[in-house]
């Protein structure tokens, strides 16, 4: 049954009414929707029983692969146990667990760890301690942030102020926080088009943060933030020697380095994180979505111990250092799927998976090349996009009908504009890379 019968179907039998959808066509989606009723290992099963291939580890996140029994226990037995401990004055024990879980797989140097619930939540965090982190140490006027055109740092007013995603920019745009600037993005099909990993051209846009230093003075800026990897505008990755570069410039101006994480956090490029992948350690690195293969919210910043000591520093021994947290910070459920989910990555050694299938995830998504209206392809690690020709006047509408195509052929991908995104979760087998590659070949020509 395809997806739009099934749409039908259900929509008989569910009231979609009150369900206001985030970043979601509402009415296109509820005149037709997709529903998802079960998940299991490779596979989600639709309301009507379909099976359908996760190409997008959901999104971008459960990356041990769907239903993991070991996490499912450890969050009933820590439910049953301690459903809820407030984090403000007072822990429990598997929020430092965690922590120092999380902290043993981040670069040398960054091992104190703060928990929210989403990736907005850390992105916001990182840019807060940036601020206090200057203020503490006698720099208070080291107040303006920089973020990069088609950057995606959440939703949150700090995410979309020095994110560059204009859609989700243009409508709050009188309110977005003062005093951001942006590196411009790092995508030029004509000089980097079809690139197989990291594109030769583009290291010199890193440079574009001394003539942001030379315009504003460097000892106004407090930090820079970037994807290492820019997944949600489409996967673009960054040149070689870019980030290289990026950090030197932060280091040589006394600016923070913040890595969002978010997508890229736990094996997606086959180590923990893209820090290590690329060699460039930064001051601070936001991350979520994976670090509990997204069974509950969770996400965290894991900030250079010196950044934590200046800020305690500042404060009298016994007054609270950082006037900032939330409700559900290291919540215990979410802390004992973290703590389950990091031993699955280390006893099945997905991150080492990751990096061995690399090869044939390159190899199967650049074979889509010379399809009709491929006019990019970009990948590293276990993420990658393929660009297709935006149709006249209707720009993001053709890979919208190819991911329905997909959906109704049994592979779920994402899009986004006119790219179409891959992120499979890591155990993800060469058959399975062959059948999503296969599959968006099938439906470009049918819907193209
Ligand atoms: C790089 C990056 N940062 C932040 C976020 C925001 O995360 P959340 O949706 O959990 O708030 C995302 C979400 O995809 C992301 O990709």
């Amino acid at each position: 049954m395809n997806a739009i019968t099934e749409a039908v179907s259900l929509s008989n039998s569910v009231d979609m009414t009150n369900f206001w959808m985030p970043f979601t066509g509402n009415r296109q989606f509820k005149a037709a929707p997709r529903i998802l009723k079960s998940a299991k290992d490779m596979h989600f099963t639709t309301m009507d029983g379909q099976k359908v291939l996760d190409a997008s580890a959901g999104l971008w996140c459960v990356n041990a692969g769907h239903g993991r029994a070991e996490i499912i226990e450890a969050v009933h037995k820590q439910m049953q146990e301690l459903d809820y401990a407030p984090p403000f004055q007072m822990a429990h024990p598997l929020a430092f667990e965690a922590a120092k879980v999380v902290a043993g797989v981040m670069p040398k140097g960054l091992d104190r760890i703060f928990f929210a619930n989403s990736g907005s939540e850390a992105v916001d965090t990182a840019l807060k301690m940036a601020l206090a982190y200057h203020r503490s140490r006698g720099e208070a006027q080291r107040t303006r942030l920089i973020g990069r055109e088609r950057g995606y740092s959440g939703v949150g007013f700090g995410g979309i102020s020095v994110g560059g995603i204009v859609a989700n920019r243009k409508a709050y745009s009188a309110n977005l926080i003062p005093g951001v600037d942006h590196l411009p993005h790092t995508h030029s099909i004509p000089d980097m088009g079809f690139s197989k990993g990291q594109p030769q051209w583009g290291m010199h846009l890193a440079d574009h943060l001394e003539s942001l230093c030379a315009l504003h003075d460097a000892s106004t800026i407090a930090a820079v933030i970037v994807e290492p990897v820019a997944g949600s505008t489409g996967v673009l990755v960054p040149p070689v020697g870019y980030l290289q570069r990026l950090r030197e410039l932060c280091t040589k101006h006394g600016i923070l380095l913040i890595f969002d994480e978010v997508i890229t956090g736990f094996g997606r490029l086959g180590k923990a994180t893209a820090s290590e992948f690329f060699g460039v350690t930064p001051d601070m690195i936001t991350m979520a979505k994976a670090i509990n293969n997204a069974s509950i919210p969770m996400s965290a910043v894991a900030a250079q111990t010196h950044i934590y000591d200046a800020i305690l520093n500042a404060s009298p021994a016994n007054a609270i250092e950082m006037f900032h947290g939330y409700t559900y910070s290291s919540h215990p459920a979410a802390a004992a799927a973290c703590l389950a989910t990091q031993e699955i990555y280390k006893r099945e050694k997905l991150f080492d998976r990751s990096l061995a299938l690399a090869p044939k995830f390159e190899k199967a998504i650049h074979a889509l090349r010379g399809e009709p209206y491929v006019k990019d392809i970009r990948n590293l690690g276990l993420m990658g996009a393929v660009e297709l020709e935006s149709r006249a006047g209707a720009p993001g509408a053709r890979a919208y009908d190819v991911f329905l195509k997909c959906l109704e052929m049994g592979v779920l991908v994402r899009y986004t504009g006119d790219s179409l995104a891959f992120s499979p979760p890591l155990i993800v087998s060469e058959d399975q890379i062959d059948e999503i590659f296969n599959t968006v070949k099938k439906a470009i020509h049918l819907v193209a």
